[in-house]
């Protein structure tokens, strides 16, 4: 089975070392289907260097409209017609460094598809909550929250990445296994919301050494990627 592999370059990489970054993963031969998201900048950049791209390129972001008076943003038109064909929407650092609120994320995933844009939603628990056992009531939340209005013909727009808070880029993961029981709660919760199969990534700290005990799972449909898609030797063996 095909799996998804996002790479989520964060703001780690200039416009050049994004652009020999994606030279390099164009040249890797995978079965699989690959998404790199870099910043909006080396985005355009990469689209217009590159003839032929042979991954798919996302946004980290977009903004909660189509246009106007919102300073600094993006929208998701221009993202599309720049050569977008994803975009992660929903992130703990959009959602705890930039306060976006589960309404901002529920705006920004109707502009998103609006403009056919395939969405990459992420949730997840924080620490705290994991230790009260909370995790799938929050899951289950941020589902509600972020899927409002959101219609039948367009949850299949949309790929869930389920990313602990805790597990980001801190090196501990949960269990393989509890993440996919985790995986077919929210592929449940889509069912029996929409009739419909979605599919589920796992993201938070996942390397060389533990990436295949998540994708060995059924319930697991990929991965969300930051630190280790910076390297190319780590990622392109992710990858195969
Ligand atoms: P990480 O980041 O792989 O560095 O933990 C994942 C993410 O934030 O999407």
């Amino acid at each position: 089975m095909k799996k998804t592999i996002v790479a989520n370059w964060k703001m780690n990489l200039s416009v050049k070392e994004s652009l020999s970054l994606a030279k390099k993963v164009n040249k890797m031969s995978s079965q699989n289907n690959i998404i790199i998201c870099p910043d909006f900048l080396s985005l355009v950049y990469i689209k217009n260097k590159l003839k032929k791209i042979n991954f798919k390129l996302g946004a980290q972001n977009c903004a909660p409209d189509s246009f106007g008076s919102y300073t600094g943003e993006v929208c998701a038109k221009n993202l599309k017609d720049i050569g977008a064909e994803q975009v992660i929407i929903g992130h703990s650092e959009r959602r705890n460094i930039f306060k976006e609120d589960s309404l901002m994320i529920n705006k920004k995933i109707q502009e998103a598809l609006k403009n056919k844009l395939q969405v990459i939603l992420c949730l997840g628990e924080n620490e705290n909550e994991k230790k009260a056992k909370r995790t799938k009531q929050v899951v289950k939340k941020q589902l509600q929250d972020a899927l409002k209005n959101i219609s039948n013909r367009d949850i299949s727009q949309i790929t869930i990445a389920y990313e602990p808070i805790w597990a980001i880029g801190s090196g501990k993961t949960p269990q393989a296994e509890e993440v996919s029981l985790l995986s077919k709660y929210i592929k449940d919760y889509i069912v029996n919301k929409y009739s419909k199969k979605i599919k589920v990534l796992y993201g938070g700290s996942v390397n060389l050494s533990n990436y295949s005990l998540f994708l060995d799972q059924t319930n697991i449909d990929g991965l969300l990627i930051g630190g280790a898609s910076l390297k190319y030797s780590e990622f392109s063996k992710i990858c195969r």
